[in-house]
């Protein structure tokens, strides 16, 4: 947080809390143009201190390069968090072992390339611990997450108080599962993975921060990143068809935290969807239908309220 948005911060002092923006899964190179184009806007809107991008699913889906993750650290990223997806290219383990901004989840065994856990710093000297776990359930069977947590941030706890745990994981369950084991540990645990932002984002009873899914940063016009059409062909015929990866409709999900720097508790967790969903139809994609529904429920049959006031339904 700046100085001036914050009146608690004396000059030269540092600030009482931080701001922690955390971008959800950037799908494909259309979702990390629009990610770099819009982090200005973003870090302004969310006065961001430190910034996390999930980017396993940057390169068509599968990993990324490493011309990719240096456009994200250049538009003001400080730590990429990854997943399952991130091995799908070979040359990601050459990243995963040379950059360690670049992260992939704590429990893969050990022998893997790469590092789960990265201390980062603000502008302001404050260090941010940023852990990359995943979960098991319907996913590969790696080391326990729980386990490795406790290890993580037993290293974590002398660098950083402040703590953000990236918990990739398929089932809601085993995400929420993970949030209330590490509630008062960490300062937020942020689901990733399912690419669809959930509506529980909260303040956890010991001050944890959590969403059992940020959301996917990418083409919405897609079956959560894929072309509509092949993900029909799957689910119809129950057999693989190449993973094809849509286009349109870009948007970019992600968190903004505030957290205590001194506890490292969370003080609030505000989820966004850039730009937003549209909730109501405003084009006439049928020759004029929603105008003729207008019209009706401007002349309602006698007995049938045209809107519906509080009260006018029984019970
Ligand atoms: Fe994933």
């Amino acid at each position: 947080m700046k100085e001036e948005d914050n009146p608690s911060s004396i000059p030269g002092e540092r600030p009482a809390t931080v701001r922690v923006l955390f971008i959800g899964d950037i799908v494909g190179v259309g979702a990390l143009a629009m990610v770099v184009r819009m982090m200005p806007t973003l870090k302004a809107k969310y006065s961001s201190d430190f910034i996390i991008a999930n980017g396993e699913n940057v390169a068509d889906g599968k990993s990324l390069t490493k011309k990719q993750a240096a456009e994200l650290f250049g538009a003001g990223v400080q730590v990429i968090t990854s997943g399952n997806h991130v091995w799908d290219r070979w040359d990601a383990r050459e990243l995963l072992s040379n950059d360690r901004r670049v992260l992939r989840p704590a429990n893969y065994p050990r022998e893997n390339a790469g590092s789960g856990l990265h201390i980062g710093e603000t502008a302001d000297g404050i260090k941010i611990g940023v852990l990359n776990l995943q979960g098991r359930t319907y996913m590969q069977t790696i080391d326990c997450p729980f386990r490795v947590s406790d290890w993580a941030l037993d290293k974590i706890s002398e660098f950083a108080q402040v703590v953000i745990v990236d918990m990739h994981a398929e089932a809601t369950a085993e995400k929420q599962t993970m949030a209330r084991y590490l509630d008062g540990k960490v300062s937020a645990v942020l689901g990733t993975h399912t690419h669809v932002q959930t509506a529980d984002a909260q303040i956890l009873p010991h001050g944890t921060a959590f969403i059992s899914d940020v959301g996917m940063s990418g083409p919405y016009e897609s079956v959560i990143g894929m072309k509509i059409e092949i993900a029909v062909r799957r689910f119809l015929n129950q057999t693989p068809y190449k993973y094809d990866m849509a286009s349109e409709g870009i948007r970019i999900a992600g968190v903004s935290l505030t957290i205590d720097v001194a506890s490292g508790a969370a003080l609030e967790i505000e989820p966004f969807m850039f730009p937003n969903f549209e909730r109501s139809r405003t084009a006439e994609p049928n020759g004029g239908a929603i105008e003729e529904t207008e019209i009706a429920l401007e002349q309602p049959e006698e007995g049938v309220p045209s809107t519906l006031e509080p009260g006018s339904i029984d019970g």
